[in-house]
């Protein structure tokens, strides 16, 4: 566990400003990378349990749960494929924005298949309902959820959650996948990102 808070500099482009500035964002270490992958386990495990011997495809919601689903996916034994949708909803902001649209669907058909929508967090859970609602055009044999954190203070739709990680306040986290701009993706661990202050 890093126990340390680790600076980041941020080009103050990023926040719209023009000035030659940068901003400095802190990162708060809030779960380790060794609580994480005990907690994937655990999860594959129970997953595996559940679904007996069923084939599972994973349906990794891009970009944020790619790291989670290579970790996830690893974890459960047996027949288990995995596929991705690409959704927007947010910005290069905190904050959602409301608006959900399919940026990439499914490579292959998930017809009569059994799957495990993958999120890296959920939070207002609009992109959640977005694409249940999609799943549900389609004739899947099952669709059931897992997401790695669940930011539950900030549900704005109720959406049905059959596996959680890590239950989270409401704060901004990154790391593990997931970004802020584009940044912190690839932080073995989940932090919080803290305000920035102008240097
Ligand atoms: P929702 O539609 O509001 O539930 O937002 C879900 C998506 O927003 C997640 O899959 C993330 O990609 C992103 N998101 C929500 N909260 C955070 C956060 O704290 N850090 C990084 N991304 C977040
Ligand atoms: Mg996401």
């Amino acid at each position: 566990m890093c126990h340390n808070r680790i600076n980041f500099t941020l080009p103050s482009a990023f926040r719209g400003g023009t000035a030659m500035m940068t901003v400095q964002s802190t990162i708060k270490p809030l779960i380790s990378e060794e609580q994480i992958a005990a907690r994937v386990a655990e999860l594959g495990r129970q997953i595996r349990q559940d679904y007996g011997d069923k084939n599972i495809l994973l349906v990794g919601v891009l970009k944020g749960a790619a790291v989670f689903l290579s970790d996830l996916l690893r974890a459960i034994d047996g027949e288990v494929d995995y596929d991705f949708v690409a959704i927007s909803s947010y910005g290069n902001g905190t904050k959602s924005s409301g608006v959900v649209r399919i940026l990439k669907d499914l490579d292959e058909s998930p017809i009569g298949r059994h799957v495990l929508i993958v999120e890296d967090i959920v939070d207002s859970g609009l992109t959640l309902e977005f694409l249940l609602e999609n799943m549900r055009m389609h004739r899947t044999a099952s669709v059931r959820v897992c997401t790695l954190l669940d930011k539950v203070a900030r549900r704005v739709v109720n959406v049905p959650i059959d596996y959680r990680g890590f239950e989270v306040p409401d704060v901004f986290v990154v790391g593990y996948g997931m970004d802020y701009a584009g940044l912190y993706r690839n932080l073995p661990y989940i932090g919080i990102l803290e305000e920035e202050s102008a240097k």
